[in-house]
């Protein structure tokens, strides 16, 4: 994955837990000293990193994953993409219905993108299912952290079931978002 994932593990860490946790992380998983945004590396590195602070934080995977999905909305935001993510709307419905496109846009300044796909169904009103498509395993996790993320970016509460797993044996996974935005008077 491109190095941009890598070092919002990196400041996710440093900024929750601090800086001499990073580097204790960053020796474990015997990775190198700077990351470059554009440059991709084996994704491999990715999960060493996740492994390497579920065991020294003490998390599980899931956890650390999740935690990181929710940095990144921040994250991304604060890093030059936040014209990109106010393109792709302006409630969390219409947001996750773009997911998609957003990618694609990404996938502009990283032309070796392998990128997620998402679809949307609506189920009934204030609740849609979310079907999750990756090339890649076991980023599940980050999907919940993800849509709390976004949830408090548009000021919505989010209730997230999973309701399909690839760990059972299904060719993608699926979750159940319930979600309620905070309208202020
Ligand atoms: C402008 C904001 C965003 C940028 C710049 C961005 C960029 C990226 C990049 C660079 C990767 C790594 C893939 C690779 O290197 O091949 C990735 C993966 C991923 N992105 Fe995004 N992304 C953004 C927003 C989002 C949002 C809001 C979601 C919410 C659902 C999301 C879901 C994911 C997931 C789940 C992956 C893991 C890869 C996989 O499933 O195979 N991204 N994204």
């Amino acid at each position: 994955m491109y190095g941009l994932i890598n070092k919002a593990i990196q400041d996710m860490i440093c900024s929750k837990f601090g800086p001499e946790i990073w580097l204790e992380v960053r020796h474990k998983a015997e990775v190198e000293e700077q990351f470059v945004n554009i440059k991709s590396y084996h994704d491999n590195v990715t999960y060493r990193l996740i492994l390497a602070a579920s065991e020294i934080l003490g998390l599980s995977d899931a956890e650390v994953m999740k935690a990181f999905g929710e940095h990144w909305v921040r994250y991304t935001a604060a890093e030059g993409f936040s014209e990109i993510i106010d393109m792709c709307g302006e409630s969390l419905p219409e947001f996750l219905e773009n997911l998609d496109n957003l990618h694609a846009r990404v996938g502009i300044v990283f032309p070796k993108l392998q990128p997620p796909s998402f679809e949307c169904a609506e189920a009934e009103e204030n609740s849609l299912h979310l079907h999750y498509y990756s090339s890649r395993e076991g980023l599940a996790p980050m999907v919940f952290g993800l849509l709390e993320g976004l949830g408090k970016r548009f000021d919505t509460k989010v209730e997230v079931t999973q309701i399909q797993s690839r760990e059972e044996g299904h060719d993608h996974d699926e979750f159940a978002v319930n979600y309620q935005a905070n309208r202020s008077v």
